[in-house]
């Protein structure tokens, strides 16, 4: 695992952001796999730009994001759906017939299954990820196996309440959800993985201790050959201190 540590979080978001520009320029017809949460809203805000400054073309690009609620409607403000459309998908010349979303809705078996599908004809060239305080990827909590296809998922205790200040009280925010699974997230050609402030800190230590444990989502990502952690100064004091 490669690690880049920036001074902050603005500094993360630059590099990642010029990472995907860079790989869209050369090519243009990139898969890409994208995360939610706030942890990648800079680097969308800085895709944005580059198209508005006209750095960047999304005309061929394709997407597919990780996860989304099950038991919210596509456009509530809170779905996955709508934050993408948001923060990126609305504002760029994607075309969104290639824009890719679990479906939080109806049969799952079937979405899921159509998920994987459209995943194998479409291998992901960049997958980007975040990371829950627990050390979930996706919406994979622990104890997830490391061999899982995309699946339906309940939500540990802890991400709930993580997941609530975007909500009006803890009793709305859904408790499922329909997520890639660890061996979907394996499946990209590489992986971004940022983290940043000191919530993650724990999550971050746990990963970098090296040891790979379903206890640890995160930790499955030990087992693929291309994968850059992107953190900012507070958590790579933690890691020298700990790794050097
Ligand atoms: C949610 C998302 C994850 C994300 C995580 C961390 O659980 N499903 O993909 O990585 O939150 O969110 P944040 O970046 O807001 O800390």
């Amino acid at each position: 695992m490669k690690i880049i540590a920036k001074k902050d979080y603005d500094a993360m978001s630059e590099y990642v952001a010029e990472q995907l520009i860079a790989q869209i320029q050369q090519k243009p017809d990139t898969v890409l796999g994208l995360a939610t949460g706030s942890t990648p809203e800079g680097v969308y805000e800085r895709l944005v730009k580059a198209y508005q400054d006209g750095r960047v073309t999304f005309a061929r690009v394709r997407t597919f994001n990780l996860d989304e609620y099950i038991g919210l409607d596509k456009a509530h403000a809170q779905s996955y759906h709508a934050y993408m459309n948001e923060k990126l998908f609305k504002h760029v010349d994607l075309d969104l017939t290639r824009c890719h979303l679990p479906d939080g809705s109806g049969d799952f078996e079937a979405s899921s299954h159509a998920y994987e599908s459209a995943l194998k004809q479409y291998p992901i060239d960049i997958q980007l990820l975040g990371i829950g305080r627990n050390g979930h990827i996706g919406f994979n909590e622990p104890g997830t196996a490391f061999d899982t296809a995309t699946h339906v998922v309940t939500l540990d205790q802890a991400t709930v309440a993580d997941n609530a200040r975007y909500f009006k009280d803890l009793a709305a925010v859904p408790t499922q959800a329909i997520t890639m699974g660890i061996q979907t997230i394996l499946k990209a050609k590489a992986i971004i993985l940022m983290a940043s402030g000191e919530a993650k800190r724990e999550a971050i230590m746990r990963l970098m201790s090296g040891k790979v444990t379903e206890a640890l989502p995160a930790s499955a990502l030990h087992r693929h050959g291309e994968v850059t952690l992107v953190i900012d100064a507070v958590l790579s004091q933690h890691v020298s201190r700990h790794t050097l």
